[in-house]
């Protein structure tokens, strides 16, 4: 039986996340990174592990991974691990980077698709 003490918070509208897929929410649970990643929602916290650029700001690239907007590092939206460390000048790191720092993953938190908009559950 549902426990109707817990009420859903609306994030954003879908139509609002523009371009990228993601935006930056201030939740209760703090600043989140909240989008879409292959039609389905996510919501993750929003300090990238590297150099903690706002993973809001970033995109949702080609293979559905949430890409930072300072040194293109990605995460799984879904684990909230990094798969791919930061590149450009960091790139000679970028293995150093993902096994140490990218080790800890984003936190992750429930959200649904609901009436053309990302709900956060709980
Ligand atoms: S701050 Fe995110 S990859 Fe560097």
């Amino acid at each position: 039986m549902p426990d109707s003490t817990i009420t859903p918070t609306r994030l954003v509208g879908v139509e609002d996340l523009g371009d990228g897929q993601v935006t930056v929410v201030e939740t209760q649970h703090g600043t989140l990174a909240v989008g879409l990643s292959g039609g389905e929602p996510f919501a993750v916290s929003n300090r990238c592990r590297h150099l903690f650029a706002s993973l809001g700001q970033g995109r949702v690239a080609e293979d559905g991974c949430l890409e930072c907007p300072w040194h293109a590092a990605r995460y799984d939206v879904r684990t909230g691990a990094m798969t791919r460390g930061p590149q450009g000048a960091f790139k000679p790191l970028a293995g150093l980077v993902k096994s140490t720092t990218g080790a800890r993953a984003l936190k992750t938190f429930p959200v649904v698709l609901r009436d053309g908009a990302i709900w956060l559950e709980g």
